[in-house]
Parts: C-alpha cells; structure tokens; sequence
C-alpha cells in the first residue's frame, strides 16, 4: 500500500495490485476522513430510526438472519487521480490508486428498510458513522454520515456488507457494519454504520453540502457527486516499464457507475486512429471490466500508451480532467509510457 496520510490513516493500492479481478481485502485502499472508531463487533447495535413505524435496534445476528446476498462492487473514491489535476486542489493528493474491486456480502438496506416500515414522507435514508472529528477547514465537530435518495436505498443490491472477499471486514474497512453503494463514488458507502434515519428532508451535513459537491467557480450552483464517471487504467505494463520487442500485451480495467462501458480505445503515441481493446466479461453489472490489447511493439524506444473508455450512454473520458474547487471526478484517459527494447 502508499501511504497517502498516516493520521487518519489514506493508503492507495499499488498497480501491482491492480492487475488481479478482485482486490484483496488486504490491498483495497483505504480513505478516512477520522480516526478508525473503536467499534466492538458483539456489542455494536444498528438503531433504525426517524421516519418509520418501528423503531428497530439490531444486533449482528439479528442482521444476517435477514438474509445475505453477495455482490461484486469496484468502489471508487471521488478524488482519486486529484494530483492529475490543474490547477491542483487542495485535499489528500491521491494518485490511481484509489479504486478497488471487490465481492462484498451483506443484507440488502432494503430489507432493514421494510422491517422498520418506512413512512410515506420518507425522502431520504441517512447513514451516520460510529466515526466523528474536526474538519480540516474548522468545521464544527461532526460524525461522517451521508444520506441516499430513498430509490437508491431501496436497490437490491445497496448493501449493509458485514464481509468481504468470504473474509470478515477489517476495521479501517468499516467492521462490522457498512454500507456498498454500487455506481456512487465511495463517500456514499459509509463505514461504520451504527444508525440509519429516514428522513422526510432532504440532508445538510457537512459531507452531504459541504463537501463531496462539484464546485465549478463559474458561478453554478454546487452538484453532488454521485455516479462513478466512466473511467479506464493501464495496468499492465506499469508506467516506466521496459518491454522486449514484438507483440505486448496491454491490460487494463475499465468501470462507469451510469452504465456498462462499452468500449475502451488505446492511442499509441498520440495517433489519433486509435485501436479498440477487447473487453473480457464483467463479473457483475457493478463491476470493472479487464481489457486486453495486443500492440505491436515494433519501434525500439520510449512510447506513449493511453487508454480511453466509453459508456453505453456515449459518455466518454475526456483528454484532461475538469478542474473544480474540492478535486473531485478526475476521469481523464489514463497514459502511460513505455520503453521497448
Ligand atoms: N465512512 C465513514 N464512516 N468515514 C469515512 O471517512 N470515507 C468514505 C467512505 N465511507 C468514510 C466512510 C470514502 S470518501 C470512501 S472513498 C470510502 O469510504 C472508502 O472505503 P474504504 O476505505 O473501505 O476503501
């Protein structure tokens, strides 16, 4: 892992690790805004409050007797790729290597949802954090916790994850409860879950409004930052690599949180008359998808390999990232260079 801050703890998954389908629990990045909370798996309770009829308060057990399901999900924190950006944005300046993928079982919110019979007003689901500090501009003290429109919390596969990868989670991963937002940005899967509130408005904590917004400076109102934008790495050779002559194989990743990507195109040495990669199948809807591409590396010397993905939607990764105030959605095509010999 890369360290990105050591306190509270920000570590990014090396492409190395990368290349594999599924990222080990181990290996995943890791993106706290606070200390890890101290949270005791046998005594954690998950209070279920605000706008429902029953009121609930539950247990470990409790929630798996309600009914597992597994689903490979790619997370994605919203600044990964800050440091690609101009001008640069204040925040943790994370690299590539803030996405992961990985097979996270838990019981749909939906389930939990419907015990606690949600009233009809109910807007939104708020899921607050065991964790809580200081922001760094000097906010008031407050828990991380972020709300999801009631459609999205009601989508089968918007999970309460107590595992990953067939392994318990680790604390700096949200043991024992959190929540797996396919397609969002990671700021919508909260760790840590120890309450969840329906709510009749809409929510303005600092997470919600204050941050986690794209705050273009030409006067627009702020947007929040939702869906994964579609997105493709290089992940084999590595940046600076040196290959033998003749046929490479170029391998990659490619995920969009709107829709299936549908292809991704290699530019070698700016050629404009880009190839398509071929695209392996996804191991589920929410999912990357790996990518192979077979160059003919011919020419000894130093070349330039970028990788761009298109969505079913036709949204396509742009050749430089748009610049915003907080350095979020940084989904540029993503170049290499390597030396063949
Ligand atoms: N949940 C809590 N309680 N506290 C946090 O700081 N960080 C969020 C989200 N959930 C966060 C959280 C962000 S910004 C991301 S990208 C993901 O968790 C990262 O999940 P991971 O650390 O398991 O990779």
């Amino acid at each position: 892992m890369r360290i990105v801050t050591a306190e509270p703890l920000n570590a990014e998954t090396s492409f190395e690790d990368l290349k594999e389908e599924i990222t080990p629990q181990s290996r995943f990045f890791v993106r706290n805004h606070f200390r890890v909370p101290d949270v005791a798996p046998a005594k954690h309770v998950l209070e279920i409050g605000g706008a429902v009829k029953r009121t609930l308060k539950l247990r470990l057990e409790d929630l798996e007797g309600m009914g597992t399901r597994t689903v490979a999900v790619t997370l994605e924190c919203a600044g990964n790729g800050r440091m690609g950006l101009r001008p640069l944005p204040a925040g943790e300046p994370w690299g590539l290597g803030a996405v992961g993928t990985a097979r996270w079982t838990g019981v749909p919110l939906r389930a939990v949802l419907a015990s606690a019979r949600v009233r009809p007003e109910a807007i939104e689901i708020l899921a607050v954090g065991a964790d809580r500090g200081r922001p760094p501009d000097g906010a008031e003290k407050t828990p991380f916790a972020r709300s999801l429109p009631l459609a999205k919390a009601m989508d089968p596969d918007t999970l309460l994850a107590l595992h990953v990868n067939d392994e318990p989670l680790l604390p700096e991963h949200g043991a024992p409860i959190r929540l797996i937002v396919p397609g969002w940005y990671g700021m919508a899967s909260v760790k840590w879950v120890e309450r969840l509130e329906a709510l009749a408005e809409p929510f303005r904590g600092y997470y919600q409004v204050g941050r986690y917004v794209y705050d273009y400076a030409d006067g627009t109102p702020h947007i929040p930052v939702r869906t994964m934008r579609v997105r493709s790495l290089i992940v084999s050779p590595l940046d600076g690599e040196t290959v033998r002559r003749g046929r490479v194989m170029v391998r990659g990743k490619a995920w969009s949180g709107e829709c299936e990507v549908v292809r991704v195109q290699i530019e070698v040495d700016g050629d404009e008359a880009s190839q398509s990669a071929k695209l392996l199948p996804a191991r589920s809807p929410h999912a990357w998808r790996s990518w192979e591409f077979a160059w003919d590396a011919t020419d000894p010397g130093r070349h330039v390999l970028r990788s761009r993905a298109t969505d079913q939607d036709g949204n396509r990764q742009p050749d430089v990232g748009r610049s915003n105030r907080y350095g979020y959605g940084n989904n540029a095509a993503h170049a290499i260079a390597v030396t063949v010999r």
